[in-house]
């Protein structure tokens, strides 16, 4: 079975690998191919993907190249996860809405729109070739922002799935503060992409989240960056990008003094790829800890052990897939993250009890600016831009949409065609 990676070339690859050899039972993999643009890069990354497979005795070759259409040949299914403009870009969608009192994020608000505007039109053309090259693999979208991007993908008739890590993340660390395995573990969480909320979540059928919350609340409280009262009255763990709404003014109180993230993760990237240079690590480091994808490698061996392997009877995972009814109070079109039945036939959401109006109305609140956004990504122009950022609940108002409008477009029209 072969397996493509566009932007293979990224420092986050080798989680990737560490995943395959660990799950090679559930996922046997004889040809993994990275692709990427940048050959430095990607020519460190496959020698370390090569060195982790060998140390692991797994069989699976790498092939690295920069070519879309060679790379996915054959596979079965193709990963992407790129990032258009590199953590350049990343820094300025993170400062420059401070500029207009805005939180500066590279997935949230003003930062997400400039994001979704210049990755939309590369993915689409990269699914182009997919599809032609291809025909009959699945796309699975780490790729941010998820929402926006897997929506773009359906949209334009590709079998595609977005995939994020914040659920797969509080599984996992529950099983483990549970002393459980994480199979026995389902769990209730709604919304959008980094826009959730864990509601219950059960152990082998019973929902145990009460007893987590009282037992764990001070590292749940500090996981979701919230105060515990707030958990607690809540009942529920909001994903750590409601901190960018719930405590918004704080978040930019704090961004204006502190080095943005993109600067932290070129420094870790550096270090990652002297590392990945270094014939003699044939693990994955320690170091790729410090970057944001723990259990990314474990969604993703999952998702495709059901999608590919034919596991019928799955536990259920959390994906971003086509809202249909789900969720009443949203167009069918929509793209949710809540958790679905994933088979070789795809995924499909499971039913979901009836959402609070406390976090209905944020989500449809995002929702329509997701339709907005990416109606902006496909057909340019600030108007559409400008509509986005009325729309989005941390923009809202004319003059601020005004303002980061003609910012925006300004920092990003190098990979903005349109402008
Ligand atoms: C989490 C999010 C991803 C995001 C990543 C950022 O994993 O779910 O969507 O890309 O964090 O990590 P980074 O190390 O780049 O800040
Ligand atoms: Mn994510
Ligand atoms: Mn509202």
């Amino acid at each position: 079975m072969k397996l493509a990676v566009v932007g293979g070339g990224s420092t986050y690859t080798p989680e990737l690998i560490d995943g395959f050899a660990r799950l090679r039972d559930v996922l046997p993999l004889t040809e993994i191919a990275l692709i990427d643009p940048d050959e430095r890069r990607l020519g460190l990354v496959a020698g370390m993907a090569r060195r982790m497979l060998a140390h692991a005795g797994h069989p699976a070759r790498v092939t690295a190249g920069s070519s879309v259409e060679e790379g996915v040949a054959g596979a079965s299914a193709v990963l992407f996860q790129l990032r258009i403009g590199g953590q350049a870009a990343r820094e300025v969608d993170e400062t420059l809405p401070l500029r207009c009192g805005c939180v500066g994020q590279e997935t949230t608000g003003a930062g997400g729109l400039a994001k979704a505007l210049r990755t939309v039109p590369v993915v689409l053309d990269i699914a182009e070739r997919v599809r032609r090259h291809a025909p009959d693999a699945w796309i699975v979208d780490f790729t941010n922002p998820v929402g926006i991007v897997t929506r773009a993908l359906l949209d334009a008739g590709h079998r595609a799935i977005g995939l994020c890590n914040v659920a797969i993340g509080l599984q996992r660390r529950a099983a483990a503060a549970l002393g459980v395995a994480p199979s026995r573990i389902t769990l209730d969480h709604v919304g959008l992409n980094h826009l959730t909320w864990l509601r219950a979540l059960r152990l082998d059928g019973a929902d145990v989240l009460p007893t987590l919350i009282d037992a764990h609340l001070k590292e749940l409280a500090e996981g979701a960056g919230l105060r515990p009262e707030l958990i607690r009255r809540l009942g529920a763990v909001p994903s750590y990008y409601l901190r960018y709404y719930y405590a918004h003014d704080e978040v930019v109180a704090e961004q204006r003094t502190a080095p943005p993230r993109a600067a932290e993760v070129s420094a870790v990237e550096a270090r990652l790829l002297e590392l990945y240079a270094d014939p003699s690590v044939v693990t994955k480091p320690e170091e790729l800890e410090r970057r944001g994808g723990a259990f990314y490698s474990e969604a993703a061996v999952d998702l495709l052990a059901a999608l590919l392997g034919g596991r019928e009877d799955g536990p259920p995972q959390v994906v971003n897939v086509r809202n249909g009814r789900t969720l009443p109070f949203l167009p069918e079109e929509a793209v949710v993250e809540v958790p679905a039945s994933v088979t070789a036939a795809g995924a499909v959401p499971l039913p979901v009890r009836p959402v609070e109006p406390l976090y209905a109305g944020l989500i449809a609140h995002v929702s329509a600016y997701e339709t907005l956004a990416l109606e902006a990504a496909l057909h340019g122009g600030a108007d559409r831009v400008r509509d986005a950022l009325l729309a989005h609940p941390l923009v809202g108002q004319d003059a601020v949409a005004e303002e980061l409008t003609g910012l925006l477009l300004e920092a990003n029209r190098a990979h903005l065609p349109w402008t």
